[in-house]
């Protein structure tokens, strides 16, 4: 899985973000080191404070499948530039590692940094 085919499951599986109140999609596809990909997106709520990113939901998912262990991320969005991950989900991602590729990109280029470019001294227990 090169990390422009990871970055080109986040790009198609943004239809399924749900995003009624700021209309900014997001899709995440998260690269496991068994090879797995779990996707994730936006879930927004009436709540405002409800709402769970992109980056946030993939990684829910691959924990609650019992995977641990992550290599990339790859981030989209209907932005112009390049959706770059929200402080918390930088946090969120640093938990699993601070050697986490993350990918920002759409369908004719992308960027790829190290989570710990994204969030010096991250904090930890
Ligand atoms: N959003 C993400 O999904 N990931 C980020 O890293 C930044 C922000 C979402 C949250 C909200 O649904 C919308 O983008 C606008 O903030």
């Amino acid at each position: 899985m090169t990390y422009r085919d990871l970055l080109d499951i986040s790009l198609e599986n943004r239809k399924n973000s749900y995003a009624p109140y700021s209309n900014v999609t997001v899709s995440a596809a998260l690269l496991c080191a068994n090879g797995e990909v779990f996707k994730g997106v936006n879930v927004e709520n009436a709540s405002f404070g409800g709402t769970i990113c992109a980056e946030r939901s993939a990684i829910v998912s691959a924990v609650s499948s019992g995977i641990k262990d992550f290599k990339a991320i790859a981030i989209s969005s209907n932005l112009d530039e390049f959706i770059s991950p929200c402080g918390i989900c930088r946090q969120f991602i640093h938990e699993f590692g601070s050697d986490i590729d993350v990918i920002m990109g759409d369908e004719e280029d992308y960027r790829v940094y190290k989570i710990r470019e994204l969030l010096p001294l991250g904090f930890e227990l």
